[in-house]
């Protein structure tokens, strides 16, 4: 017999979740987390520390640049870095200490360790073999690693994400290599710090794959704050002395060029790639993808029976929520029901000020499939809440299909964005047209407007523009 139902291989979003519904559904289940608390990347070491990160250094920029504007008068704060890390700490601590509860309230075992498989219904943590029907593997992802570039957190000089939450002094002059989601928060954290940043990033634009009128508004919002970028640039190497460091690339429009970036401090927020080691997957057989995701089916199921994966170590957007998702649908397909997901509509943020939010298709990739389509745009300077509160740069707009005006896909780049794209997220699985969303009454004074009048801009017109 079976000690377990089903045994977790990871306590991330992805893991703990799929502990939590696996439990509702009646099935015995253990969860097992090598780390000192549950919760994963995200909660020790990616969105919430940055997130305490981003909103105190947010706060520090609203007094620095709007207080006396708004008639706040009087000395700037200054900042104690020590408090803003042990806030950031207890923030962590309360999120991670609510997980155990849940684990707890479901009667979900924690198996603290590290996990292998030494075969289909086995997971083995420190010297005991525990025995399970199903497996889980929940194990996430871990900072990719560039040629060249040695990260060492300890040393504080080249670091990864987990290194930036946690340096001992701001840094005079921080050099971010990638503009993706991660260089782009912390950039700003530390910009807002009062560091010297410059982004270095291989493609043309920042957030690739993004829309493109996005990816122009918050590059040049972000260079207004005082970020620099230095773009088209393939980073080959960084060197580093014992208290600085130098970062060599070479622009792309001139590959044999080799520029040079001082900084004391280089974080490498180049990608994420999925962690599997340890697991022993490749003595089990398990098929990988070709660039080292454990493959799956339609079901989360590997080649090996019994043996499911969800989250970062699979294919997909490497997002908590994607996450999430999966580990809610692999429970209910264990349990015999009917998991979905539907990749069609998995929202993406980015924490900045103004937040970044995405979902569905992108107006070029329409395009480029030769769809007919209609765009509704809708500035942010026409809403009249966004102006009060200084954040009246950016726009809503909302793709839909020319001829049913159903939505296929939306962008907002503006106050509350990672919020206000859930309408558009529903609109997208209820197959809403953008005249749904035009002919529903929105409270006013709210940014959510600007979500109405970017459908309505889709239609006859916006009022407001
Ligand atoms: P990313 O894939 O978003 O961006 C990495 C950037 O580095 C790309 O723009 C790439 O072109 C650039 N790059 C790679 N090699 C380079 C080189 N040699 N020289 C110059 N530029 C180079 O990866 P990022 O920001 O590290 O994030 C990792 C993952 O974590 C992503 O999948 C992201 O979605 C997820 N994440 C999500 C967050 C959110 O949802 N708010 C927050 C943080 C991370």
């Amino acid at each position: 017999m079976a000690q377990y139902d089903v045994i977790i291989i990871g306590a991330g979003p992805g893991g703990y979740v799929s502990a939590i519904r696996c439990a509702q559904l009646g099935l015995k289940t253990a969860i097992v987390e090598g780390r000192e608390t549950l919760g994963g990347t995200c909660l020790n070491v990616g969105c919430i520390p940055s997130k305490a990160l981003l909103h105190a250094t947010h706060m520090l920029h609203e007094a620095e640049h709007n207080f006396a504007d708004m008639g706040l008068k009087g000395k700037s704060p200054s900042v104690d870095w020590d408090q803003m890390k042990a806030y950031k700490s207890d923030v962590v601590g309360q999120n991670t200490g609510g997980i155990e509860f849940l684990m707890k309230k479901n009667k979900i075992e924690w198996l603290k360790g590290w996990a292998s498989i030494p075969a289909a219904g086995k997971v083995k943590v420190g010297d005991e073999v525990h025995e399970t029907k199903n497996i889980v593997i929940a194990s996430g992802s871990v900072p990719s690693s560039l040629p060249g570039v040695e990260v060492d957190n300890d040393k504080g000089i080249v670091i990864d994400s987990t290194g930036a939450l946690d340096l001992p002094k701001i840094p005079k002059k921080m050099a971010v290599i990638g503009a993706g989601v991660i260089g782009l928060e912390l950039g700003s954290v530390y910009a807002r710090l009062g560091s010297d940043v410059t982004v270095v990033e291989y493609m043309d634009a920042v957030c690739p794959g993004m829309d493109a009128d996005v990816q122009r508004t918050f590059k040049r919002i972000l260079e207004k704050q005082g970020l620099k970028f230095v773009m088209g640039a393939a980073v080959s190497g960084v060197e580093t002395t014992k208290t600085k460091a130098k970062v060599k690339y070479a622009l792309k429009k001139s590959p044999d060029s080799e520029e040079v970036l001082d900084a004391d401090v280089v974080l490498v927020a180049a990608g994420r790639k999925p962690f599997a080691e340890g697991l022993g997957l490749d003595a089990l057989g398990v098929k990988m993808t070709e660039r080292g995701q454990i493959a799956t089916n339609a079901h989360w199921a590997t080649n090996v029976a019994g043996i499911y994966a969800i989250g970062d170590v699979i294919e997909g957007p490497m997002l908590a929520h994607k996450a999430e998702d999966e580990g809610m649908a692999v429970a209910e397909v264990i349990a015999g029901k009917h998991g979905h997901v539907n990749y069609g509509v998995i929202p993406g943020v980015v924490y900045t000020t103004p937040e970044v939010a995405t979902v569905g298709a992108t107006e070029a990739a329409l395009k480029a499939e030769g769809r007919k389509i209609k765009v509704g745009k809708f500035m942010f300077m026409g809403n009249a809440r966004a102006k009060a509160v200084h954040q009246g740069d950016g726009f809503v707009k909302i793709i839909v299909d020319a001829e049913t005006d159903r939505v296929l896909g939306a962008a907002i780049i503006g106050p509350a964005a990672g919020d206000m794209i859930h309408e558009l997220c529903v609109a997208m699985e209820f197959g809403a047209s953008a005249q749904d969303i035009a002919l529903t009454c929105h409270a006013h004074p709210t940014y959510s407007e600007a979500v109405r009048e970017a459908a309505l801009a889709c239609g006859d017109g916006a009022i407001h523009s």
